[in-house]
């Protein structure tokens, strides 16, 4: 088992915790969705005791890499991980969840895969519970940076399903879902995080 390791998990962990820091409950379970190599569930669940890290991706090699991880430095409150295909919310291994984080996943897995995190999320946040998405996305209102335009066309060649969406549309697909953006904080390197709430009023639970 290999524990994998990336530079811009480097740089973006420290500023993702204080986003979470702020938006997430203090205790409860976080279910954290293309969790990758784990260094992120990793830093998250040692800075943040009170809460339970439920890390989850659908790559075997994630999830050997993240058990690696926890093997050598876990924190007492780092679940061991999960096969986890957000298009497939049927069939998610987890039935509640008071959190859900998931970081570099929508521009980088065709939009069945936000369909199915966001019908996941719809279903198995409590009233109030957060979903917490980052990063980079296209926005009507916001020149595209000349980076995000790059790695924009990068992503298309690598896979032609893949690719920055558009933060309305995603906020669209959350509405039909019962959740409503909460809150958008710029991050650096053109990316965002977003916090959507589920709707208190629904009680489909
Ligand atoms: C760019 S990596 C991001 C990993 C990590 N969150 C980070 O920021 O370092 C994208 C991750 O999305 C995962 N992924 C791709 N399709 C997915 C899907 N349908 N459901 C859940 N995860 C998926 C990949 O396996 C990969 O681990």
């Amino acid at each position: 088992m290999t524990a994998l390791s990336s530079p811009a998990t480097a740089r973006n962990k420290a500023l993702i915790l204080e986003v979470l820091r702020e938006h997430l409950p203090a205790r409860g379970l976080v279910l954290e969705i293309a969790a990758g190599a784990g260094e992120h569930a990793l830093h998250m669940a040692g800075n943040l005791p009170g809460l339970t890290w439920q890390p989850t991706d659908p790559d075997p090699q994630a999830l050997a890499s993240i058990a690696a991880w926890r093997e050598q430095e876990g924190a007492p409150n780092l679940l061991a991980p999960l096969e986890l295909d957000a298009s497939r919310p049927d069939s998610w291994p987890v039935r509640s969840a008071d959190a859900i984080v998931c970081i570099n996943m929508i521009h980088i897995s065709p939009w069945a895969a936000t369909e199915g995190l966001f019908a996941g999320a719809g279903r198995l946040l409590p009233p109030a519970g957060v979903l917490v998405t980052y990063g980079p996305y296209l926005e009507d209102e916001v020149e595209t940076a000349p980076s995000n335009v790059a790695f924009d066309a990068s992503l298309k060649r690598r896979n032609p399903a893949w690719g920055i969406r558009r933060r309305e549309d995603v906020e669209a697909l959350a509405g039909r879902h019962g959740l409503a953006l909460h809150a958008r904080v710029a991050m650096p390197a053109n990316n965002l995080s977003l916090v959507f709430r589920r709707s208190a009023e629904m009680n489909g639970r």
